[in-house]
């Protein structure tokens, strides 16, 4: 079986935490409704950093692990919702100050998806080009930018961080399952802003039925995304799994993207599974969309919790709306 190795990982979060009660002090809500309706305690946020430097500082910990120099590096993905620049993307600008001077880089969107789709891409490009020996993948995000401060039912589930992983190309076990719909993207959207051409006539710009929040701010029908995340969940891992015959239950670890520990507990009771099989930080740090799993992951490797050999399912679900799950061993 065409698989990956995951040689490295590292994850980054900014100082600036910020507590439950922190947000009752901006907004009407307290740490009870928060804690029991989502898990989160705590998340960071930027006090000025920018995605793509978070970012670096994950991937320099992610290289720094798997023991390999910055030149062998051959491709750069980045996935993130909340680029610095429009241009140049933030996986050049990593490319560049980590020293990946042989390195091809994109940027990658599939919001909270966005990692799987990443790590996916990655090894189909090992798959595809045998020069290729090492990428490296890094999921940011400064969500706290297009939170509404004022909306309290959406700005308390955010955070910001980042997550890279190295990867090289293996015989190990490997399936993944990725999909969209196109038609629930205004569930979950934030439009991008920019300056008009001076001989435009009408102010209005057409951003699509059902887009009606046009100020850059995410929009989020929560109940919506509920729904859709709690079947999400099982369905892109079982259709993971049943590609290559894989029991689901014999995984040794769930890593899902952690937005709601509502959705994961509903998940973990459909799979027949322990949540102790679940890595679970949101608690910490919120929902960092696209860095939620690097940063969960990289925390369970580094304190021993997940092991070489083990079976993984990364799971992730989102905007786009998206979906995808990767069945691995690491
Ligand atoms: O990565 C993207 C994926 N996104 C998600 O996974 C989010 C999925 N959705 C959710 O997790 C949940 O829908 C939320 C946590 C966002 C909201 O939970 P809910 O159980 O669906 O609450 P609700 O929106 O139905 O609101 C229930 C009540 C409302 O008050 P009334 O109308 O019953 O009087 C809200 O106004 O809770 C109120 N409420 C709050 N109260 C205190 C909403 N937000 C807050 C708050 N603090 N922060």
């Amino acid at each position: 079986m065409f698989g990956i190795n995951i040689i490295g990982t590292g994850s980054y979060a900014p100082e600036l935490k910020i507590t439950n009660d922190d947000m009752a002090k901006i907004v009407e809500t307290n740490d009870e409704w928060i804690s029991t309706r989502t898990g989160i305690k705590s998340r960071h946020y930027t006090n000025g950093e920018t995605t793509w430097k978070m970012g670096l500082k994950a991937a320099e910990k992610a290289v720094e692990a798997a023991g390999i120099s910055p030149e062998e590096i051959g491709l750069v993905i980045f996935s993130t919702i909340t680029n610095d620049f429009l241009t140049p993307s933030c996986a050049c600008l990593v490319q560049d100050a980590i020293g990946a001077k042989n390195a091809a880089a994109f940027d990658l969107n599939a919001a909270c998806s966005g990692f799987v789709y990443s790590l996916d891409t990655a090894k189909r490009f090992l798959q595809t080009d045998d020069d290729l020996k090492y990428v490296l993948v890094v999921s940011a995000e400064v969500l706290s930018r297009i939170v509404d401060f004022n909306d309290r039912s959406t700005c308390i589930l955010f955070g910001d961080g980042a997550g890279a992983v190295v990867v090289e190309r293996s015989e190990k076990m490997y399936s993944s399952y990725l999909s969209a719909d196109g038609n629930g993207g205004k569930v979950l959207y934030a439009t991008a802003n920019f300056p008009t051409h001076p001989f435009r006539t009408n102010d209005a710009d057409d951003f699509g039925e059902g887009m009606d929040r046009q100020d850059g701010y995410l929009f989020q029908d929560g109940k919506e995304v509920y729904k859709f995340a709690t079947k999400a969940l099982p369905t892109a891992s079982s259709k993971a799994a049943e590609k290559i015959g894989f029991d689901i239950k014999d995984a040794d670890w769930f890593i899902p993207h952690q937005a709601n520990i509502r959705i994961i507990e509903t998940a973990a009771k459909n799979f027949g599974v322990s949540m102790d099989k679940f890595i679970i930080n949101l608690d910490k740090y919120g929902n960092t969309s696209s860095a939620s799993m690097p940063i969960a992951f990289d925390e369970a490797v580094r304190d021993g919790r997940i092991k070489k050999g083990q079976k993984l399912c990364f799971v992730g679900f989102g905007a786009g709306l998206t979906m995808g799950a990767i069945i691995c061993e690491y």
